[in-house]
């Protein structure tokens, strides 16, 4: 990768190897703790021998194969895709309490995006059960990675939460009655965790400040 010779284990994709060998490389839907998705096209990369760059996430490592991480043309995808995302997106991140910890921020600030006129939310904010509110709901800064969805069903085996709809009007959508003490979500917290954006944060430490300061 990128000229450095490194080692996969069988089956495993090139993304993990990567990140183990020190090698950056964007992503917005892989997760460690989950199986690969390959939905956000942010970890795309280019194969020697191969006609257009494919997901490093859900592609396997082969013996002798070179891989570069870090183009212009990869530099450029990458910066329409966050572009695409931010579209649709409220980018208030000056005020936003995930700021200094969004990975869609951190996407945005290394791929020199500098727009973060604020747009108005689209959505509404959810405010689950406010006698029971834990997890606090904002469905406009969503980018439908998945992690939470997948995270809640592959390692809490609950799955709560759900895709509704199809194409721009895709959301994620919890069980009946919200995340809250009064349904099957058990409030593990794993899908605020795994969010990677504001879309879903702890609802008491929301209008107290930013994640980055309070979170150690
Ligand atoms: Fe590979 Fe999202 S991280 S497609």
């Amino acid at each position: 990768i990128n000229s450095t010779e490194v080692a996969a284990e069988p089956g495993e994709t090139i993304l993990p190897v990567a990140l183990r060998n020190g090698i950056k490389i964007p992503h917005l839907c892989w997760d460690p703790r989950l199986e690969p998705y390959g939905a956000c096209r942010m970890c795309l990369v280019e194969i020697e021998g191969m006609p257009d760059p494919v997901p490093s996430c859900t592609t396997e490592g082969r013996e002798g194969m070179i891989v570069r991480t870090d183009t212009e043309q990869l530099r450029e995808i990458r910066k329409t895709i966050v572009e695409l995302i931010l579209y649709d997106h409220p980018r208030d991140c000056l005020t936003c309490a995930k700021a200094g910890t969004c990975d869609l921020q951190d996407l945005a600030y290394d791929l020199g995006i500098e727009d973060f006129t604020p747009e108005e939310h689209d959505l509404p904010v959810i405010v689950e059960d406010v006698g029971n509110a834990v997890i606090y709901r904002d469905p406009a800064k969503c980018i439908l990675c998945g992690k939470c969805v997948r995270i809640c069903r592959e390692v809490q085996m609950v799955g709560v939460l759900d895709f509704a709809d199809r194409g721009y009007d895709t959301q994620v959508i919890p069980a009946q009655g919200g995340l809250s003490w009064d349904t099957d979500c058990e409030l593990c917290g794993q899908c605020v965790d795994a969010c990677p954006t504001g879309a879903l944060m702890v609802q008491k430490a929301m209008h107290k400040g930013r994640e980055k300061d309070y979170v150690k």
